[in-house]
């Protein structure tokens, strides 16, 4: 395949602002799917990514575009929008030459829009602006394209206007990514070099790797060696997604496909990894990714002993297609075995746990989230945190360290002052705001990470009635004044319940949570009291009083199908609960520390 001939491009948004429908209508208007495809949203195939209308894992696709006599390869790598998974889209912006920024017509420019579009400069990648929705009856494109233009410093001249739902103007998409965005280099008589890009686990075939190849060429029956793992295996298969997976007979500079080896374990080809060839190998890798990290961890345990082996196989199966999620072996005094579990963020962790729930059935008991500090102890040691029940004895700490972010929100200007108190509140440090037009402001904060994962998203779009926009990234960690809250339920500790927090918040949350327990946890045959404490000082309590619970009592014993399901709800109930020496705390109570701030 002549490079020329190929363009390869990423279309990065804000989330909901249309990329994969734009993505869809590339596919249909150039006949790589049916109408009938079209209308399924073929590219967002995980179950949850369609219940909840967001793109998590990068896919790619080929689509042949027939132009003045020529056909030519276009590699589409889409993109998710959301701030957890950033590295996503690095990952495949490190794959293109090019970008689509595509930005909604009545939304203009948001945080993600931002966040992507810095991404791609930073990469040197040509940006082709795109405004999306332009069948919506309420649209403000001229201000839109000013936003483009006063926030990203872009040339919004040439931007595009079209609408991926009716594929009105799509077709200046297609002449926009031939005549802007640069063809690959690349030399087929240089030694192999292919980027791994991604990869994933098929039950059937083992390990598909996605690589977009740099030099050389790649053909069956090579013997390929993959740089930084160092492992040598020959290739079964090589081929191209159009959409599902299509062999072909080689792959040549610029192109981008799958690679079938014989490597079985998924965590033997890392992204962001050079592909060569074993005899003869090119001098130095590709620059790589920055592996992702895990910023917030939590903990989930079977909810009874017997299901510790096949939730671990379970959380094996998940991280065989999601590098990005880790899990560890920890015990728990109330909780028993069960696993640690680091994610990117808040939406990375609901989404692996709704998987876990619905595709393999299990109930578990997830407990209150954090994020990772440090510890710097007076023996000179730096401990990394990521469990409260790690934290050592005071006595023996020099200094904590906590996660910073900086957080950018764009929201109206009539909420700017809201955002501010906001952010004060959380410990945030002000850094700037700038008007991205008359009536939007992007305000920008140093903020403790701890202080926005939880629920700083949903604030932000109840104080912002929706309009408003948030975007982060971990700038560092600084040294706070932090301490390990314990929750005691009827005089014992429960491990599960502790948490980090900060002293001068200490008193107030530890209240909030004593009072959330005694709200979520059912009275019983004897009084129980619920105190939290720090370093073994009471800092607040609530007592929940004797009662014995008789659920059927307000059905004046005569509906008997009403009194039957009254008492199937309350076992539905059962299930989710914990027995701790006796008393049982609900499934529900280990996470009220997130509403307990
Ligand atoms: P994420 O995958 O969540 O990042 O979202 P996305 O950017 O891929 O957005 P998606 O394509 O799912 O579109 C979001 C919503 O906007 C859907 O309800 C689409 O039907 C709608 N939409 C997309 N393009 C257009 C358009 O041109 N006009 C109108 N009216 N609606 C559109």
């Amino acid at each position: 395949m002549d490079p020329k001939l190929i363009r390869n491009f990423s279309i990065i948004a804000h989330i909901d602002h249309g990329k994969s429908t734009l993505a869809d209508q590339l596919l249909l208007q150039s006949g790589t799917i049916t109408e009938r495809e079209f209308h399924s949203q073929i590219l967002d195939d995980l179950e949850i990514e369609k219940e909840r209308g967001i793109t998590v894992k990068a896919r790619s696709v080929t689509i042949d575009y027939k132009k003045d006599g020529q056909t030519y390869e276009l590699n589409l790598i889409d993109t998710p929008g959301h701030v957890d998974f950033h590295y996503e889209v690095n990952r495949s912006l490190a794959a293109c030459e090019g970008a689509l920024l595509l930005i909604d017509a009545f939304q203009g420019v948001q945080a993600q829009t931002v966040a992507n579009a810095y991404a791609a400069i930073e990469v040197d990648l040509e940006i082709v602006p795109v405004v999306n929705k332009i069948d919506l009856q309420v649209i403000r494109v001229e201000e839109v394209l000013e936003e483009v233009e006063n926030i990203l410093g872009l040339d919004a001249s040439e931007a595009l206007r079209v609408s991926a739902k009716t594929g009105l103007n799509v077709d200046t998409v297609f002449d926009a990514i031939i005549s802007k965005i640069p063809p690959p280099s690349g030399s087929p008589d240089k030694p192999l070099k292919a980027l791994v890009f991604d990869s994933k686990f098929d039950k059937y075939r083992g390990v598909v790797t996605y690589v977009r190849m740099v030099d050389g060429v790649i053909r069956k029956g090579d013997n390929i060696r993959f740089m930084r793992e160092n492992v040598n295996s020959e290739v079964i298969e090589i081929g191209q997604f159009r959409p599902g997976l299509v062999p072909c007979k080689e792959l040549g500079p610029g192109q981008v496909g799958y690679v079938l080896t014989g490597v079985k374990e998924l965590s033997r080809i890392t992204v962001g990894d050079t592909v060569t060839m074993a005899n003869n190998p090119a001098e130095a890798p590709l620059p790589g990714y920055q592996k992702p990290k895990q910023m917030v961890f939590c903990g989930m345990y079977p909810l009874d002993a017997t299901g510790f082996e096949s939730l671990r196989d379970e959380l094996q199966k998940l991280s065989l297609n999601d590098s990005s999620f880790s899990f560890q072996p920890e015990t728990s005094d109330a909780l028993g075995f069960g696993f640690r579990c680091g994610f990117l963020g808040m939406l990375h962790m609901e989404i692996v746990q709704q998987r876990l729930e619905r595709e393999q059935d299990m109930d578990l008991i997830q407990t209150a989230p954090n994020v990772t500090y440090e510890i710097l102890t007076k023996s000179g040691k730096t401990m990394v945190i990521d469990n409260p029940q790690d934290v050592p004895d005071p006595s023996q700490i020099d200094e904590f360290r906590e996660p910073i972010a900086k957080v950018s929100f764009i929201v109206p200007a009539e909420n700017v002052g809201t955002i501010m108190q906001l952010s004060q509140d959380r410990r945030g440090i002000y850094k700037n705001t700038e008007f991205l037009g008359p009536t939007r402001a992007q305000v920008v904060y140093e903020l403790p990470l701890s202080e926005i994962v939880y629920d700083m998203y949903d604030k932000l779009k109840s104080v912002t009635r929706g309009y408003g926009t948030m975007d982060y990234e971990i700038i560092g960690y600084t040294a706070a004044d932090l301490v390990k809250m314990d929750i005691l339920v009827k005089g014992e500790q429960v491990d599960a319940l502790s948490t980090i927090v900060h002293r001068s918040t200490a008193d107030r949350r530890g209240r909030a949570l004593v009072k959330r327990l005694k709200t979520e946890i059912n009275k019983h045959q004897f009084e129980i009291a619920i105190q939290a404490a720090i370093g073994g000082k009471i800092i607040a309590r609530e007592t929940i009083s004797a009662f014995r619970k008789n659920v059927t009592a307000k059905c004046y014993g005569g509906d008997i199908s009403r009194k039957r399901k009254l008492l199937e709800k309350q076992k539905e109930g059962k299930k989710r609960m914990k027995q701790f020496g006796a008393v049982e705390i609900p499934q529900k109570a280990f996470l009220s520390v997130l509403e307990a701030n």
